[in-house]
């Protein structure tokens, strides 16, 4: 008997699966396309045939998978991922690993997710590249050769990286609330780039909490100084909730550097709060510009800062404190572990301080002896922790005092410069002169 065949099963047969796809051009590596469509293999072909496109740029799938209503899921990613979709091209979204995982997550995790078909594995490790840069001339950027000589003395110490997990771990602690519609500038090497090794932490960072902290822009500056371990040149990326877009608008020669005029301009002009961890070696400078701004910041410098002559100001005209952590790991360009003592500084509040807890503040005849000592100008040394609660004169701590919060529990810095004290003739290593408030 035939079977006879009804309005149900023709809407059933007729009903034609739907999928969302990521995919990429081979010749454009830091972005990728994301979309919906009834019929993979049509899709690829379409984009491979697309009028204009080179023949040896070729598209192939990163991801794909089964849902049950594509246009919603397509939706719920624009929707999720607006600042990573180009401005003019919104089909375009930014691409690095780190980045994609997060698009492959969320999809997975969709509600209206029926399975994956295919997912790209990772590539094998490349070898990070460090390009010496040619260009811009010496002329056009303004320098001597004797400043590029010292610049160069300056690079080893420069060139190691923030972890993503020391950021985190500091930002974590703060108010979410500071970030509310801010713009947020990371000037000092914060690249954005298709490999997530060569990308900052703290622009991928940002990116990832972008809409958790309800950011309203993100600007990341790349420097091109002699070692360009990003191998970008200069560029920067502006990162909206309306999509990114490059800085496309700098002059001839603008290096990326924090002291660049245009990077001066969006610090002094658009920026809200400032964010990276700039070059030790160029931390006075950095300081200085910064600090003038007026803008909020969180930032990694060095642990000794609080007994250098050129920050000790900054301490005491309470324009500067310790954030809530130190960092002491580090990647090199080999992305090698190396070990510098760095601190968070910030110029947000802080709530419950930790490191409080080291400050041991009791009546000075409670000092132990080795702890306390006076030097030939019979100044007053505390060392290890320990401060004097009823000593009204002046006395020398070192740095660790003031990065654990001796400024917030009712004491002063009273002289702008570091204080090396001498005993027995004698230099001793530098301190800070503070006192009772
Ligand atoms: C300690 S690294 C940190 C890099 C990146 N911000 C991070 O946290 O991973 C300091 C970076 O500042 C870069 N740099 C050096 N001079 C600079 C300048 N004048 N302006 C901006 N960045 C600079 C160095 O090339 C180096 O990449």
């Amino acid at each position: 008997m035939v079977k006879k065949v009804t309005d149900t099963d023709k809407s059933t047969e007729n009903k034609e699966k739907q999928y969302i796809y990521i995919v990429q051009a081979s010749l454009e590596p830091s972005s990728c396309k994301i979309g919906k469509t009834n019929d993979l293999e049509r899709r690829l072909k379409e984009y491979n045939n697309m009028t204009g496109k080179s023949k040896s740029n070729i598209y192939t799938y990163l991801f794909t998978c089964e849902v049950k209503d594509m246009a919603q899921v397509e939706n719920a990613i624009k929707d999720k991922f607006s600042i990573l979709r180009e401005e003019t091209n919104k089909e375009i979204y930014f691409y690095n690993k780190a980045l994609f995982a997060g698009y492959v997550k969320f999809i997975k995790s969709h509600e209206l997710f029926i399975k994956e078909l295919f997912v790209k594995e990772p590539d094998v490790k490349q070898v990070v590249k460090i390009v010496k840069k040619t260009t811009p001339s010496l002329k056009e950027r303004g320098l001597t050769r004797y400043d590029i000589m010292q610049k160069a003395q300056n690079v080893d110490n420069d060139e190691f990286y923030t972890r993503y997990e020391d950021i985190e771990k500091e930002l974590s602690m703060y108010d979410k609330r500071i970030w509310k519609n801010k713009v947020v500038f990371c000037n000092c090497d914060d690249a954005v780039d298709d490999d997530e090794r060569r990308t900052s932490a703290f622009a991928l960072y940002f990116l990832q909490h972008f809409e958790e902290f309800e950011l309203k822009k993100l600007i990341c500056t790349h420097y091109s100084g002699p070692v360009d371990l990003f191998n970008q040149g200069a560029r920067g990326y502006i990162f909206t909730k309306t999509g990114f877009k490059e800085l496309k608008t700098y002059p001839k020669g603008y290096t990326g550097s924090f002291d660049d005029p245009i990077s001066l301009k969006i610090l002094n002009e658009e920026t809200d709060i400032v964010c990276t961890n700039p070059p030790f070696s160029r931390a006075i400078d950095y300081w200085k510009i910064l600090i003038d701004s007026g803008k909020k910041f969180i930032i990694i410098s060095n642990e000794s800062n609080a007994v250098t002559t050129a920050f000790i100001p900054y301490f005491k005209n309470n324009k500067v404190w310790t954030g809530y952590n130190s960092v002491y790991s580090y990647l090199n360009p080999k992305k090698e572990l190396v070990r510098a003592a760095g601190r968070w500084y910030t110029n947000i509040k802080i709530k419950n301080r930790e490191t409080y807890k080291r400050l041991k503040i009791m009546p000075l005849r409670e000092i132990p002896d080795k702890y306390k000592k006076y030097d030939d100008s019979k100044i007053l040394l505390v060392d290890g922790g320990y401060i004097p609660s009823d000593y009204n004169k002046i006395f020398a701590v070192s740095s660790n005092p003031i990065l654990n919060g001796l400024l917030e529990k009712g004491y002063k810095i009273v002289q702008d410069k570091k204080y090396n004290p001498h005993i027995n003739g004698k230099e001793k290593f530098a301190r800070v002169l503070v006192q009772k408030a």
